[in-house]
């Protein structure tokens, strides 16, 4: 039998970021995020499922699709030691989570929250104690209201309250977090909030969302110059999503599509953090993205480049793409191959090789960590149903020999993280999908392992996938 074994130094666990697993939104002086501040004006106002119309998407503001409030997570605040001990027994080395800003620095820059910063370091030594290793995140989703009020990532002075919050993130926790990563996901919080208009703050305006955008790319920047400047003896890099993306038909102008699609939402937010540049073709080709850029942006790119360490990977779904001039991207989603009833996305394994292997190609010299990967499930009030979850442990089994696969090609690929932990909230559909391998009672907070947990344990334990 082909053995699907990982080494043993792999770094093998699971993720969450604060806000969706943390609840405890106002407590111990937190201040509002704009994920609290948007969902509690409009939560309760749309059914799952009720996109809000161009008319509300075009108001400015329009709404997050879930009826739930991220008041509560998965109660990680609250249970954080009985979470990590179950990773610990899990047999996992890894876990990777995120720092909630507002609850650092609860009016965005000044003062520090003691409190804030005692959690996290009752967090993170608890996770050493277990022997876990933290792998942090600075931003996942949770900007402080007061930022966005002032224009949040497009304001110009972003990039320096960035600075400034990471710099109280290395000096509190940099002596035991060794592995560093700036931002979650640029693309979708830059385009889906201030381009698409999907999530908070639900923007719709292109020149300022790539003026955000550039803002983070160069937030990121001062933040590992910093982080460099601190001899602190770690790594530092980027979490970014790439789906895997198949042209509509095999013909010239759907693999152009593709490769809008890919450079839009992928290098786009890659190639200037690893060359100095934003991809030449898509600018050229897409008056949409070429007219909105901003002014000076390679010079401001010249200035502050400094190479990260490695690149995390979010891989969810697979795309299918054709090219259409009619719209802004040129680029139009086609039906999908297939799809998996009750599962928010198709689980397309063979993509997590296609994507991971894309990468390690066109950036070499980085090592690579799959930062995400998860199967959500739907929530049908039933708990013994939900903790058999057959279609997960499916799930991790092919997505895991695609891992070992890709180790085997040589891909200097260090880790993986299932997403996620346990069952959280999720921006647009609240408590309504279920993605965790531990399951959550979300009135309560009573947590129960699912039969993918005891699954995944024997995976972490003896490295070796069957
Ligand atoms: C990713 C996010 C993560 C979670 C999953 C389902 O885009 O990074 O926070 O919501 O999707």
């Amino acid at each position: 039998m082909y053995g699907y074994n990982l080494p043993e130094d792999f770094l093998i666990g699971t993720a969450n970021s604060a806000f969706q697993s943390e609840g405890a939104w106002d407590r111990d002086g937190k201040s509002e995020s704009i994920m609290d501040y948007y969902a509690k004006e409009y939560a309760g106002k749309y059914s799952p499922g009720n996109v809000p119309s161009k008319q509300e998407l075009k108001s400015g503001r329009t709404v997050p699709l879930s009826m739930d409030l991220p008041d509560r997570g998965c109660f990680f605040y609250d249970n954080y030691e009985e979470y990590i001990e179950d990773m610990q027994k899990t047999g996992q080395n890894t876990y990777r989570l995120s720092l909630a800003w507002p609850r650092i620095i609860p009016t965005g820059t000044g003062e520090v929250n003691q409190k804030g910063i005692d959690f996290y370091n009752k967090v993170i030594n608890k996770l050493l104690a277990c022997n876990i290793t933290p792998f942090v995140d600075l931003y996942h989703w949770d900007l402080p209201m007061c930022l966005m009020e002032k224009g949040g990532f497009a304001n110009p002075d972003f990039p320096q309250w960035f600075e400034a919050y990471a710099k109280v993130c290395f000096e509190n926790f940099g002596d035991r977090v060794k592995l560093w990563s700036t931002f979650n996901e640029t693309y979708i919080s830059v385009f889906n909030g201030y381009s698409k208009g999907t999530f908070p703050p639900f923007l719709m305006d292109m020149k300022n969302a790539l003026a955000a955008g550039h803002n983070v790319m160069l937030a990121h920047f001062r933040a590992v110059r910093l982080y460099r400047s601190m001899n602190l003896g770690g790594k530092i890099g980027i979490v970014n999503c790439r789906s895997a993306i198949a042209p509509a038909n095999i013909k010239q102008d759907d693999l152009k599509a593709v490769q809008i699609q890919s450079e839009n939402s992928f290098d786009m937010w890659t190639l200037p953090l690893v060359e100095g540049k934003y991809p030449q073709f898509l600018i050229d080709e897409v008056p949409f993205v070429g007219e909105n850029m901003p002014a000076n942006y390679q010079a401001d790119l010249d200035k502050w480049f400094t190479p990260m360490d490695f690149l995390g990977i979010n891989y969810y779904v697979a795309a299918r793409t054709q090219y259409d001039t009619s719209k802004p991207l040129h680029s139009a989603a086609a039906e999908p191959f297939f799809s998996a009833p009750g599962q928010m996305f198709t689980p397309y394994p063979a993509g997590l090789f296609d994507v991971v292997y894309y990468i390690s190609q066109k950036y070499p010299s980085l090592d690579i960590y799959i930062t995400e990967n998860g199967c959500a499930l739907e929530n049908i009030n039933d708990e013994e149903a939900e903790c058999d979850d057959p279609a997960r442990i499916e799930y991790l089994r092919e997505h895991l020999r695609m891992v070992s696969r890709l180790i085997k090609c040589g891909v200097k690929l260090k880790g993986y993280y299932y997403w996620n932990d346990a069952d959280s909230y999720e921006i647009q559909d609240g408590y309504r999908l279920r993605f965790g391998m531990t399951w959550v009672d979300h009135k309560t907070g009573r947590r129960r392992w699912k039969k993918s947990r005891y699954y995944f344990s024997e995976i972490c334990k003896n490295k070796m996938v069957n």
